[in-house]
């Protein structure tokens, strides 16, 4: 069977992303609806070499779509998912606007796939893309040996704000060259040849929005709210591919061996680790385009006798939204989008 299907946000950097994905892995589209503001809408998005009318969502009737992706940030899901939702769709929402209300799930494909059933208001969450890809390389090794706490930094490509974002990295790229100054819009300050530590607002905390991301869904995913997170978001001037060093400290031991076998056979993880040089995941290297999560720099802790060391890379567009939201929605379609 096919499904009639809507991307909201269609027009974006993610949104395009979910448009290709959707083809790449035929996914059963009968009828594909794209849908923006009105700023876009009249022009058109490329799906399967086919040209798809922009339709303005203000005024866009939802009835009959039976699978909607939203990707047009949390006012707009806010908005317009419950409509959907009400509509008879299934929402699968890229947004942090329901993440943590208890009767929406949080899924990720390779971790939680069996959440996706229970959803009574018709809306599931696709978690951040930080903690994504942290959990698609943690999860095997909870289950295993049990982890007590991450201690985690990230390295953030500007194309997770945007595609206004990536715009402006290359705009300051250009202007730096050129001794020209870095005139910030879209950051706080420069970002060109420069790196930020800080990714969406300040909480009362002293975190970042971002970095309390971390804690919340890595919880809410794995089902554990023993787990102790301890975050760092840092934005740097890469485009696509977000990469994290995480220390964890395991119930267990579990050796850096041991890790790396575990790690070979986990769905959806690619180990990149040989000790030379040039053999670890970067953005560049092996992200970037690519739909796996790459693991590499796996050794011991030498501070502590059950810390286990990793750096694990992904491209945030695709495993860190497009891909596991039109995985999320695979998942539906085999149980039938009831
Ligand atoms: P538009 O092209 O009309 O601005 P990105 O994250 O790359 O900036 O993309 C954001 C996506 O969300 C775009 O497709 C954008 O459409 C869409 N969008 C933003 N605001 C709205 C809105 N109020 N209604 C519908 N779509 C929106």
């Amino acid at each position: 069977r096919r499904f009639k299907v809507a991307i909201v946000g269609a027009t974006g950097a993610v949104g395009e992303t979910m448009l290709s994905i959707l083809a790449e892995r035929k996914f059963p589209v009968g009828e594909l609806v794209a849908l923006a503001s009105e700023r876009s809408a009249g022009g058109t998005v490329e799906y399967r070499g086919d040209e798809i009318l922009v339709q303005d969502l203000a005024t866009f009737d939802p009835a009959g779509i039976e699978i909607a992706l939203f990707s047009a940030g949390g006012s707009v899901s806010k908005e317009y998912a419950p409509k959907f939702a009400a509509a008879g769709a299934v929402v699968i929402d890229n947004s942090s606007a329901f993440r943590y209300d208890d009767d929406v799930p949080l899924v990720v494909s390779e971790v939680n796939p069996e959440a996706v059933k229970a959803r009574p208001r018709g809306i599931i969450a696709n978690p951040n893309c930080s903690t994504m890809q942290m959990l698609v390389a943690l999860a095997p090794i909870h289950r295993k040996v049990g982890i007590e706490r991450i201690n985690v930094a990230t390295y953030q490509s500007v194309s997770g704000a945007g595609r206004a974002a990536m715009e402006e990295l290359g705009r300051q790229t250009g202007a730096m060259l050129n001794f020209q100054d870095a005139d910030p819009q879209r950051f706080p300050v420069q970002i060109a040849f420069n790196l930020i530590p800080q990714i969406d607002e300040f909480m009362d905390n002293g975190f970042t929005r971002e970095e309390m991301k971390l804690v919340w869904e890595t919880r809410k995913i794995l089902g554990d709210d023993s787990i102790q997170v301890n975050p760092t978001a840092v934005r740097v001037p890469v485009f696509y591919g977000h990469s994290e060093a995480v220390h964890i400290e395991t119930k267990t031991k579990l050796t850096a061996v041991d890790a790396r076998a575990l790690l070979a056979s986990a769905p959806g993880v690619e180990v990149v680790d040989e000790r030379r040089a040039g053999g670890y995941p970067t953005p560049v290297t092996h992200a970037s385009g690519k739909d796996a999560v790459y693991v590499g720099r796996i050794r011991e802790d030498l501070s502590h006798p059950r810390g286990l060391n990793l750096w694990i890379v992904s491209d945030n567009i695709r495993k860190g939204a497009a891909l596991n939201a039109v995985q999320i929605a695979e998942l539906v379609a085999a149980a039938g989008a009831e």
